[in-house]
């Protein structure tokens, strides 16, 4: 099986990439920004694209022959990153397309279009909307909340506050619920969709139970032998939350 592997420079990309290499079925192409981020010893190992989905001829390139491919990226580092978003979700899945790729594996953000959804989130619900919006291409669709495990931003902003702090004053958002999942467990979701016996497009949620960021913080704590008190202050604002992450986390 040929897949292409994006975002391989990434957060997942780089732990799934470890996993695509291992499976002997897969023949494994990779598309990158920028070909010296790759390891000197994969370089004559697999294929490697340079470009990225805004420059069509790299897509064809690296979409060539492939059966299966894992969109892993987003322009969150760019101001205007709704629109482009848009952009390159459209142009991986018309080339996509075009060059007969029968599945699409997508990993987005976990949450539904209300008045309280962030302009984040909703950017990563458009990316799936229009990767999933042509029928002769199916899209599985993974959406995760927060990731645990070492290097992801939330689990270190709760690893770090929880280490650090013996009594917490927190604001209001400590109580908003999320629903956790062990970066293992996504890497195992998204390595199984390759081998997935279904021809339709899907949406699947995938997290543990759901708990609030307290919650979480407290676990932390259980688990690192620590006792912790948090003390969650109605009127703390963003602003002033975002000053003690800066002076508590990395
Ligand atoms: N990390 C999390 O906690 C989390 C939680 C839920 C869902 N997700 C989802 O998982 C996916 C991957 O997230 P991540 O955290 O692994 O991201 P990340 O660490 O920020 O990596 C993004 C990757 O995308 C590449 N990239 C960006 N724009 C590109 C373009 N136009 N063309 C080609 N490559 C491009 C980057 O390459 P360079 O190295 O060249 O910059 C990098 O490899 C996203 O869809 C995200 O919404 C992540």
């Amino acid at each position: 099986m040929k897949v292409l592997l994006t975002g391989s420079t990434g957060y997942i990309g780089r732990r799934l990439k470890q996993k695509l290499l291992e499976d002997k079925n897969i023949e494994l192409k990779l598309l990158v920004r920028n070909k010296n981020s790759v390891r000197s010893n994969l370089q004559n190992k697999i294929e490697i694209i340079e470009g990225d989905t805004f420059n069509k001829d790299s897509l064809k390139e690296a979409l060539k022959d492939v059966d299966t491919a894992y969109y892993l990226i987003h322009s969150l580092s760019n101001e205007n990153y709704k629109d482009l978003d848009k952009i390159s979700a459209q142009n991986f899945l018309d080339i996509a397309n075009e060059c007969g790729v029968k599945r699409v594996i997508y990993l987005g953000g976990l949450g539904v279009k209300n008045e309280n959804t962030s302009e984040h989130l909703l950017s990563r619900i458009e990316t799936g909307e229009i990767l999933s919006s042509n029928k002769n291409v199916q899209t599985i669709w993974l959406r995760a909340g927060v990731i645990i495990g070492s290097g992801s931003a939330s689990f270190e902003i709760i690893r770090n506050l929880t280490e650090k702090l013996p009594v917490m004053t927190t604001p209001k958002w400590v109580t908003t619920k999320a629903q956790p999942i062990a970066v293992d467990d996504v890497l195992s979701y998204l390595y199984n969709a390759l081998y997935l016996e279904k021809k339709e497009s899907l949406i699947v949620d995938i997290g543990s139970e759901q708990l609030s960021y307290k919650d979480m913080m407290l676990k932390t704590a259980k688990v690192l032998g620590l006792k912790r008190w948090i003390i969650p202050l109605p009127f703390m604002s963003i602003n002033l939350s975002s000053y003690w992450l800066n002076l508590f986390t990395p």
